[in-house]
């Protein structure tokens, strides 16, 4: 059957619109597609028309062609618009449902802090890098003739009672004390480039009962000067303002007379009680003081027995435990919070230094 050219134009025609329809009904860019292959692919009626074309008279090609090259532009157009026009769609949908609300707070991030211990250690070690110190670090598992035998306790001296220790054979232990850090950093000193000014934090062990102020295990902070002409009051002066910079502007110290076998003479040193400030309170036992450290003059022996000739040098020492300087300034009551990594504790000494 053939058709007139009149037909084809109008059948090309009523197609178009039929296109037009469902391109606008059309929901998704999948529905699109299949409208663009049911109405533009082989099997589709417009391909049959096309197939017409050898069938017309010449002068009617023109016009079937013209025919079908406008279906073609006005589907393109309409399928254009409606793929933008859902695309649109998709993204006012998608940002309606991702609305943004600026005025909310934001989720602030966990923090940790730096354990109370060490924020109290690195006070400790800026006031002393500020008289011109240097930190050193020493060995935590230490040989006995560096814990014991350089710092004046022979084997068998009675002294050795106060500190003992974890063995691990006959002569490596668990240090009692940082003292032994003294003997290492005062053989390696080269006096030509200055005096010797060290501290030396670090972790002790002792075999102790544990109890609220004993640990077997704690930090202590040594500190040792060795130079010409090195005297007592220039510990006490060093102490003193240790002291003022740890407790407070108003804080004095006093010297005890003491025993240590590596120090002559040896001192206690208290500071006022900083709660009642000398009038006497729970804390300080009434006695307005509180013991704070362990110190001295470096026993000549000590210095010799590391190389430093005790006639041209001298020195002094100092031993403090890092845990107690941290119960004093915080008030704490038990030395086993530091260690128990409750948050309820840890928590509350933020915003010490950094
Ligand atoms: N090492 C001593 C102790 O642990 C403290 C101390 C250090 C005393 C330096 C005097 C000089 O008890």
């Amino acid at each position: 059957m053939t058709q007139s050219i009149e037909e084809l134009k109008q059948q090309t025609e009523s197609l178009l619109q039929e296109a037009i329809s469902q391109i606008a009904a059309a929901e998704d860019s999948q529905m699109l597609n299949t409208i663009r292959v049911n109405f533009t692919g082989k099997k589709s009626e417009l391909n049959n028309i096309s197939k017409m074309m050898g069938k017309l008279d010449k002068d009617q090609k023109p016009e079937l062609g013209k025919a079908i090259s406008g279906f073609h532009a006005n589907f393109n157009q309409h399928l254009d618009d409606k793929i933008s026009q859902l695309k649109a769609e998709e993204l006012n949908k998608k940002l309606a449902g991702e609305v943004l609300d600026v005025t909310l707070p934001g989720k602030t991030p966990k923090v940790g802090t730096k354990h109370i211990l060490t924020q109290t250690r690195e006070e400790i070690e800026t006031f002393f890098l500020g008289l011109g110190y240097q930190v050193v670090d020493g060995p935590e598992v230490e040989v006995d003739l560096y814990n014991f035998e350089k710092m004046n306790l022979p084997k068998n001296h009675p002294a050795r009672d106060m500190q003992d220790t974890f063995y691990i054979d006959q002569e490596l232990l668990l240090r009692t004390h940082t003292s032994p850090v003294q003997a290492r950093t005062m053989e390696k000193h080269d006096f030509s480039k200055g005096p010797l000014k060290m501290i030396s934090p670090g972790k002790v062990f002792r075999r102790d009962d544990d109890d609220a102020t004993h640990s077997h295990q704690f930090q202590q902070v040594e500190g040792l000067v060795v130079d010409k002409s090195i005297k007592l009051s220039d510990l006490k002066g060093t102490l003193l303002a240790f002291s003022k910079a740890m407790f407070g502007e108003e804080t004095e110290i006093r010297l005890r007379p003491s025993y240590f076998p590596f120090t002559e003479p040896s001192v206690e040193v208290d500071v006022t009680c900083f709660k009642c400030h000398g009038e006497g309170c729970p804390m300080c036992k009434h006695t307005g003081w509180i013991e704070i450290l362990g110190a001295g003059m470096v026993h000549p022996d000590v210095l010799e027995m590391s190389g430093i000739d005790p006639t041209e040098y001298s020195g002094f020492a100092f031993g403090l435990g890092i845990e107690r300087v941290a119960m004093l300034r915080y008030n704490i009551d038990d030395i086993r919070h530091f260690y128990q990594n409750d948050l309820r504790f840890l928590s509350q000494f933020k915003g010490g230094q950094n």
